[in-house]
């Protein structure tokens, strides 16, 4: 049995849904993968900070409405969220990062990131910000110390994209990708389709959950510009920054637009697209397209997302499913933890490594 000690920084929907899942699929984790998985931290913004080598008791935490969760009080708890303290000192194997996306610099994921690194821990997340900006050096860092970085959940939620391309492609040579990889956009493109305002219908997607925290990355298409340049890098071994990646949300694209395109069979999307060229540079870009009805994006509806690959010996090869969600992204880091498991599955976890005496403070 592999049994992993986790470090959950941030506590909002996605943690908060990984939380949900470790405690009702513990039998299947078990049964089928050899899995046992313990909360041992966990930090957040507005809750504070919560430790307990032994173990979390995650019921009564999820019993309790989101806004009015507060760790203060509990043993092992504080109201500060004390993240480089617990993300360094707390002895977890894995640290589970699902802070928000900052997408000028990275942080302060950045930085939970590189201190779990630097910690010797392996690190999932969801954050798309420090994998677009700072993939290369993290990837680095994680090499240095022989540990994992994983990052399914970045592009797609859970949808497997990129361990797809990483690990079912061996041998083809992967000349460009296009995707669908805004479920918010696309769900306020399907709806103008039907005649709903723009912002009625952007209200809808906050409503299900789909939107950023700050809908202009969806609207504005920056959300997808960190995806393309996570794809672009891992997928077809570019090193974009943001400025070398064109963006145009859809927030200029107006209902009759929309409607014209459908009476002449055609659909808009916002599309993201890197492309390699002969000479081994990689171009990017995202921006509305009317699609025709054969393309492989056309039938992507509501907040749905789908990537292209386009491949020397294949031709295009597409993998759709849903593209933001709570449970589906925490089943992204679920789904890094199954990957850290299987490589790591003869090394010291919490199975086996002495327990540190000193773990709270204050
Ligand atoms: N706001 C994003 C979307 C969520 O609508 O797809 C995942 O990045």
């Amino acid at each position: 049995m592999g049994r992993y000690d986790l470090a959950l920084v941030g506590f909002g929907g996605v943690n908060r849904a990984l939380a949900e899942l470790i405690s009702h699929k513990e039998d299947h984790l078990a049964k089928e993968l050899g899995l046992a998985l313990r909360v041992v931290a966990i930090t957040d913004l507005r809750a504070g900070s919560l430790v307990d080598i032994e173990g979390i008791d995650l019921t009564p935490l999820l019993a309790v409405e989101p806004g009015e969760l507060s760790f203060a009080g509990l043993a092992g708890g504080s109201a500060d969220p004390r993240n480089e303290w617990v993300i360094r000192e707390v002895p977890a194997d894995i640290v589970v990062e699902a802070t928000f996306t900052n997408p000028i610099d990275g942080e302060p994921a950045f930085s939970h990131v590189r201190w779990a690194l630097e910690s010797g821990k392996h690190v999932c997340t969801t954050n798309k910000g420090p994998v677009a900006l700072a993939g290369r050096a993290l990837k680095r860092l994680a090499a240095e110390r022989s540990v994992s970085f994983e990052f399914e959940g970045s592009v797609l939620s859970g949808t497997p994209v990129l361990r797809t391309a990483g690990r079912m492609f061996g041998g083809l040579d992967i000349t460009g990708v296009q995707g669908i990889m805004n479920g918010t956009s696309n769900y306020i493109l399907g709806r103008l389709e039907e005649g709903i305002e723009l912002s009625a219908a952007l209200a809808e997607a906050q409503e299900l959950g789909y939107a950023e925290a700050d809908p202009t990355a969806d609207i504005e298409g920056h959300d997808v510009q960190l995806k393309v340049m996570i794809l672009a890098n891992e997928v077809l071994g570019a090193d974009l920054r943001r400025e070398d990646v064109f963006c145009e949300g859809i927030s200029a694209i107006t209902p009759q637009e929309v409607r014209d395109a459908t009476s002449k069979g055609l659909r808009w999307k916002l599309v993201g697209s890197a492309t390699r060229h002969e000479d081994g540079r990689v171009d990017a870009r995202v921006a509305p397209l009317a699609l025709p009805a054969h393309h492989p994006l056309a039938g992507i509806s509501g907040p749905v997302n789908a990537v292209a690959f386009h491949t020397d010996l294949l031709g295009t090869v597409t993998v759709c499913g849903p593209g933001a969600g709570r449970v589906e992204t925490a089943y992204a880091l679920l789904s890094d933890i199954i990957a850290i498991h299987q490589r790591h599955a003869d090394r010291d976890t919490a199975a086996t490594r002495p327990v540190l005496k000193e773990t709270h403070r204050g």
